[in-house]
């Protein structure tokens, strides 16, 4: 069975599609069977793991059903990947039949059997996209910046989970939230992880011990198509996000 990760914020510019590449990556790195699914109609994390988007199914003809999951699964350099379309910015007035909160788990669920992992990138955004990211997945990770601004707004989250756990995923769990471009040196970097770490405890979970320093290598990375991992492994964040799939193995097995 696949353990299913989304990376969530309703905020842009936080870092979820860097880690959602980066930990696909460094999953595979750790021998993993990995799917990369992106759900932003942006579609950056298809273009970031090397993918070409246009003229590929993607995850919004499969809602559509004029392609199969089998033909919207693509093999990328370090995983295979299921790309997205600006088309599915449309979703919430084009899905609306029954059970349109699962369309992702339903699909996921048929080939759980063949990976060990499959991440999910959201859109900035608490709409039908996230709730299906949320309603498919074992565990939500969720990004942060040191600024105060990124910090409000954890309430919407915390609604749009109870929701999903009330009705089609009761056993959803915040594994952590994510500091990232983080500079433990800066007094506000200091506040702002009393701040995470109060805001975690609101909603049952942790601030992870990993915390993802800044460098101008992880803007670089995407535009050669390699994962930072590769791209500067010897990065500061580079090697915090290898150090972040380690906590996310170790937490995972300790909550089974
Ligand atoms: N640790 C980091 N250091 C430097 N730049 C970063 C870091 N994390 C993310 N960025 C940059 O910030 C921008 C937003 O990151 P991204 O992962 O696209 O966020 P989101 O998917 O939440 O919108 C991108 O330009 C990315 O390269
Ligand atoms: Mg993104």
């Amino acid at each position: 069975m696949s353990t299913v990760i989304t990376i969530t914020n309703q905020k842009g510019g936080v870092g979820k599609t860097t880690t959602s590449c980066s930990l696909a990556c460094g999953l595979a790195m750790n021998n993993k069977r990995v799917l990369a699914v992106d759900l932003d109609p942006q579609g950056n994390l298809g273009f970031s793991l090397g993918l070409e988007i246009e003229n590929c199914a993607t995850i919004y003809e499969v809602f559509q059903g004029s392609a199969t999951l089998q033909e919207a699964i693509r093999p990328a350099k370090y995983c295979d990947v299921i790309s997205s379309n600006i088309l599915l910015s449309g979703a919430e007035l084009e899905f609306t039949g029954k059970q349109r909160e699962s369309m992702l788990k339903n699909l996921l669920s048929t080939v759980a059997g063949y990976y060990d992992y499959i991440i999910i990138d959201t859109p900035p955004a608490l709409n039908i996209l996230t709730v299906n990211a949320y309603a498919a997945a074992d565990y939500l990770i969720i990004p942060m910046v040191p600024e105060i601004l990124s910090l409000l707004g954890v309430s919407q989250i915390k609604d749009t989970i109870n929701t999903v756990r009330a009705s089609v995923n009761p056993n959803l769990v915040v594994l952590g939230i994510l500091l990232n471009k983080f500079n433990p040196r800066t007094l506000l970097s200091r506040e702002v992880k009393e701040m995470a770490q109060s805001i975690a405890s609101q909603i049952g979970t942790r601030v992870f011990e990993t915390h993802i320093r800044s460098s101008v290598s992880v803007a670089e990375a995407p535009a050669q198509g390699e994962s930072l991992l590769d791209y500067a492994p010897r990065s500061n964040p580079a090697q915090d996000y290898k150090a972040l799939v380690t906590e996310v193995l170790d937490l995972i097995k300790k909550s089974k």
